[in-house]
């Protein structure tokens, strides 16, 4: 991703901020749609993952419909040129507000997290004189095996309708004239490297389906989330994930009825690579077992590492591109920034070379969940952005 000439023209910029390879998200873009158009599965970008106005013109362009779980975003998306007719939202508590407004917007579907939620739509797209196409969110109970702040699809989760609630909801839906139930929709946690929860949940989907089939119920769509993980340890090495044998699984797997239509939720697997956060270090401080490295970056900027332990590889720009002997000499470090929090470190003795105020630092892999989960703690500044494009 960096070169010599890069991290010259990087030094001269006010840190810290989010430098993002376009070049890198397009051909992301490119191997998604490609693999996807075999099945001809449809796409909605993640929204929550990053919802940065360059990246959404790009991935827009590309034809991907939007994933939204907020009013905010539902108008970003349409903002940034999205079809209403692509969009999804999703979410456990949608407002009043948000429902409405999106209903006048006459997006493609609300994905449905409970029997209220589906009577407040009803009652409110019937003063409109609307029908809302909706989803059931189904809780398919199916372990994702990621950390567990991300893992959406068990029952002790709040997220969807539990398998045995659907008799109830199917009631309610019969009686709610401004309904129209079109699809299924599951989502079962993010960040998962292993393949085998994907095929168990188009198991548990088949199973689903059945319920509906024995009763008579159509469903024109399947909607089965997101969740494909990222390498966060080796980011230039699959920099483009895997979406060959992701979209196999769910080609082999999943019984698709020929009506039926496929939608994926992808978020971090289509941007997560492409960002970086680029810090300055600002002081050296002498520790007890090791020295710290103090960053102008902090869980500001990205709170993955405080949140979720997340790790992040940290890379000395400076002493790897511009200043080679320091690169062969190695020293464990605590990498923390400037927040007065203890939680403030992104990592704990962490091999890097002999670092020194001044130098250029990158946390890899911060595309997703990194800048759109930037905060104003401690009157911070947002968190900026720089393009691949414009320097
Ligand atoms: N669809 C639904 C219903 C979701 O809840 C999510 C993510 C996605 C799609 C997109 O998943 P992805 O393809 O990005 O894995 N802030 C956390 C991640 C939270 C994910 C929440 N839901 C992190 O930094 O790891």
């Amino acid at each position: 991703m960096f070169n010599k000439s890069l991290i010259e023209k990087l030094q001269t910029i006010e840190t810290p901020f989010y430098y993002y390879d376009l070049e890198l998200l397009k051909n992301t873009i490119a191997a998604v749609k490609a693999e996807a158009d075999k099945y001809n599965f449809h796409i909605h970008y993640a929204l929550k993952a990053n919802a940065n106005e360059q990246l959404l013109k790009i991935i827009c362009k590309a034809g991907f419909g939007a994933d939204c779980v907020s009013g905010n975003e539902v108008k970003a998306a349409l903002k940034n040129n999205f079809n209403p007719s692509s969009i999804v939202f999703a979410g456990v508590g949608k407002t009043d507000k948000e429902i409405t407004e999106s209903l006048v917007s006459d997006i493609f579907c609300f994905n449905c997290e409970s029997i209220e939620e589906i009577k407040v739509i009803n009652d409110l797209a019937s003063s409109l004189n609307k029908k809302a196409r909706i989803a059931l969110r189904i809780n398919p109970n199916v372990n994702a095996n990621t950390h567990h702040y991300i893992t959406t699809g068990l029952e002790e989760n709040k997220f969807g309708i539990n398998f045995w609630e659907l008799e109830s909801v199917m009631d309610e839906i019969k009686n709610s004239s401004n309904i129209d139930l079109i699809g299924l929709h599951f989502h079962i946690g993010s960040q998962i490297c292993d393949l085998e929860p994907f095929r168990l949940l188009c198991t548990r989907v088949n199973e689903i389906q059945h319920w509906f089939e024995t009763r008579n119920i159509s469903i024109a769509h399947l909607n089965v989330g997101g969740g494909l993980g990222v390498n966060y340890h080796e980011p230039d090495k699959n920099a483009v994930p895997d979406f060959k044998s992701y979209f196999e699984v769910f080609n082999k797997f999943l019984d698709i009825k020929k009506h039926q239509q496929v939608h994926f939720e992808l978020g971090r697997s289509i941007v997560a690579q492409c960002g970086v956060l680029i810090s300055k270090v600002l002081f050296i401080k002498k520790g007890k077992k090791t020295n710290f490295i103090i960053l102008d970056a902090g869980m500001t900027e990205l709170i993955r590492p405080a949140l979720y332990q997340s790790y992040h590889k940290i890379e000395n720009l400076t002493a790897e591109f511009l200043s080679f002997e320091r690169d062969k000499v190695e020293t464990n470090y605590d990498v923390a920034g400037p927040i007065c929090e203890s939680s403030d470190c992104f990592a704990k003795s962490y091999l890097l070379p002999e670092s020194k105020r001044g130098d250029l630092i990158a946390l890899r892999t911060t595309g997703a969940y990194g800048q759109v989960m930037s905060l104003e703690y401690n009157l911070r500044e947002r968190a900026k952005a720089i393009y691949s494009d414009g320097i």
